[in-house]
Order: C-alpha cells, then sequence, then structure tokens
C-alpha cells in the first residue's frame, strides 16, 4: 500500500506551552491535527476555568491562518481545586478532562497532588459528571526505582483510587510498561490508555547505550523492550482503550542539553509519519485510523472527524527537519533512528 486515507488524527496529550515556544510549535500539530487535549503543566499552572479560557484564547490566537485546530482544555488538579470551579469549565464544553500530577513527578509539577484525601472531593464530582482524568501515573517516591515507578503508581496508588472513586473515568496517560498495559485491559469499563509515538519506537538503550542521548529522555522514562514491544502490540490491535496521545512535549535544545536536562521529546512534527511506518512494519495499516482518529475520541465522547488526511508512501526517504526554530530556541525533533518514507500529502 502506498496510499492510505484516514480521518484526521487527534492528539490526546499534547504540550504546547506559551508564549514565543506556543507560537513556534503550534503549526506541528495543527497542519495535521484536527483536535488535541493540551497538557496544563504551564508555570503557573491551568488550575481555574478562567485559567483555562485564557490559555485557549492564547492557543487560537497563535494558530497559524487557515488551520483548523480545536484545543481541548484541561485543568491541572492541585490540592486546593475547586469541584464546583471544574464542573462549571466542564458544563460549558471548554474544559475536557482533569490532569493529576503526583507532586514533583516530572516537568512543572510542583503543584501537583500529595495528600490525595484533599482532592476526593473533586474526584468524585469528575465521576458523577463523567468528566475524565488524565492521570501521570508514577509514583515519586525517592525510594522507588525509576524503571518500576510506574507499576507501582498503579497498585499504591492508581487502583485504590479507582476502587474508592466508582465510575470515575481515567486515561494512564504515556502508558511505558506491560504492567500498565494489563492493567488497563484488566479493568471492566472507564480505563483507557494513551501511547506515545516516541516509547512506540525506543526502549532505555536508546538513551544510555554508547552515549548519553538527551533528546531520548522523557517521563516516564523509555523502558526494556519487552515493555516497548507491549506497548507495540496494544497499539497496533485496535483495541479501543488505547489511543494516540504524543506528549510531544517542546524544550529548547540548550535545557535538554546540558547537565541536568529537562525531560521530553518532541515529535509532533513527524509523529504520524513514525506511526505509519511502525503500523506498516506491524501488518497493521489498515488499524492506524482506529489508533490516531477514532479510538480516543469515542472515549472522550466526540465524534470522529469528519475531515481526512491522506499519507503516502515514498519510494525514496522523506526529509523531516532535525529542528525546529523558535522564538524560544531551536527544538530537535525526535530521530526514529531510521528513515521515515511516509508523508502527508498537501
Ligand atoms: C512533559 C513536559 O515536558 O511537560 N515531559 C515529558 O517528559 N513527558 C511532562 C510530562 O508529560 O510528564
Ligand atoms: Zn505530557
Amino acid at each position: 500500500m502506498t496510499r492510505l486515507t484516514i480521518r484526521r488524527p487527534d492528539d490526546w496529550h499534547l504540550h504546547l506551552r506559551d508564549g514565543a515556544m506556543l507560537a513556534g510549535v503550534i503549526g506541528e500539530s495543527a497542519s495535521h491535527i484536527g483536535r488535541a487535549i493540551i497538557m496544563p503543566n504551564l508555570v503557573p499552572p491551568v488550575v481555574t476555568g478562567a485559567d483555562a479560557a485564557s490559555y485557549r484564547g492564547r492557543i487560537l490566537a497563535a494558530l497559524p491562518a487557515g488551520t483548523a485546530f480545536e484545543p481541548l482544555m484541561t485543568l491541572y488538579l492541585t490540592e486546593a481545586t475547586d469541584a464546583e470551579d471544574v464542573a462549571a469549565a466542564a458544563a460549558s464544553g471548554l474544559v475536557r478532562a482533569v490532569k493529576l500530577y503526583p507532586a514533583g513527578a516530572t516537568t512543572n509539577s510542583a503543584s501537583g497532588v500529595t495528600d490525595f484525601a484533599k482532592v476526593q472531593g473533586v474526584l468524585d464530582r469528575m465521576a458523577e459528571i463523567g468528566l475524565p482524568l488524565c492521570v501521570h501515573g508514577e509514583v515519586t517516591d525517592p525510594e522507588v526505582d525509576i524503571f518500576d515507578r510506574e507499576a507501582v503508581f498503579i497498585e499504591r496508588v492508581l487502583d485504590p483510587l479507582r476502587r474508592r472513586t466508582p465510575g470515575l473515568r481515567v486515561v494512564m496517560e504515556h502508558v511505558t510498561t506491560a504492567d500498565g498495559i494489563d492493567y488497563v485491559k484488566s479493568a471492566e469499563a472507564g480505563l483507557a490508555a494513551t501511547l506515545t509515538t516516541h516509547h512506540l519506537i525506543i526502549n532505555r538503550n536508546h538513551i544510555l547505550a554508547g552515549g548519553i542521548r538527551p533528546h531520548y529522555y522523557c517521563l516516564p522514562v523509555a523502558k526494556r523492550e519487552r515493555h516497548r514491544l507491549a506497548l507495540r502490540a496494544a497499539a497496533v490491535s485496535g483495541d479501543a482503550r488505547f489511543f494516540s496521545g504524543t506528549d510531544s512535549a517542546p524544550h529548547a535544545d540548550p535545557l535538554k542539553e546540558t547537565a541536568c536536562g529537562c525531560a521530553g521529546c518532541f515529535t509532533a512534527t513527524n509523529s504520524i509519519a513514525c506511526l505509519a511506518h511502525l503500523f506498516e512494519e506491524e501488518g497493521a495499516l489498515a488499524r492506524l485510523e482506529a489508533f490516531t482518529s477514532l479510538n480516543g475520541a469515542a472515549f472522550y465522547g466526540a465524534a470522529p472527524a469528519e475531515a481526512t488526511i491522506t499519507l503516502v508512501k515514498e519510494a525514496a526517504p522523506v526529509t523531516y527537519p532535525a529542528k525546529i526554530e523558535t522564538g524560544a530556541g531551536p527544538v530537535t525533533v525526535f530521530d526514529p533512528g531510521y528513515p521515515l518514507h511516509w508523508r502527508i500529502e498537501d
């Protein structure tokens, strides 16, 4: 197959940042993505409905002319979050999910949750109104090895949280382990997972073997090969509980290529080409659309996109930029480590 038309993809986990970085990166998604769940981990975070309305306005203002891109806003859950504010922001259609970051788990997560009892009222209200909770699933206990933090989170935090909040709809974001995949499959209902493009391509060797590669460092950190294979199997299976959330997370190069580099892979530019490549490798191109354009919309209760994009496979490798220049500095584009042959037809 050398041509494939699919409904316009959505991105169910995207970091757009703000200011000059937002202006520099938004076109990389808006060129081919219809809707994206926008992560709220700005500094300061997007906590209230008013914060989300104002951030949404800045995103729309930064959109290149002629692009049809709908930002689906999220709120950053803090121990001071007001359940009434969340409910009102959801009722108006502005906010589509609430994001849970355990305090200290990742980039800009200092305002996240430490004492889960303090957010139970908000979680109960979300269960009542059907507003999904997007979860960064890693414990922050320094005693727990970084490669085990997702599996331990499921056992210590996520499963108890779901049991005490019946009906809460949960998306485990950027699952990186076979344990995460198994947990999602074991749930009766109301649980789904996003998978990033990069975690389907790299394992932990890519970060560390033969030299340290800061552009492959993200959180949750990539795990062993057996985990990558489990993620890949889930992605290409067509199972409606798994869908694409790139977690494309731009940081200017100097902040990654340094003694203490930021976590995040920037995949917005070539994510669809990478996904087409790997679905083709798995003999699953016919299920690419489910992963990029159908399953997530169904979970979030949105109609699939009417618009389509056409992917074309070229005989010669297609060149994607190694970096994009932004007003906040250069941002390195994710390198899958092999030539890409797919492109999106103009
Ligand atoms: C994200 C970022 O940079 O905001 N980084 C990352 O490695 N994924 C934060 C996050 O989603 O954990
Ligand atoms: Zn993220």
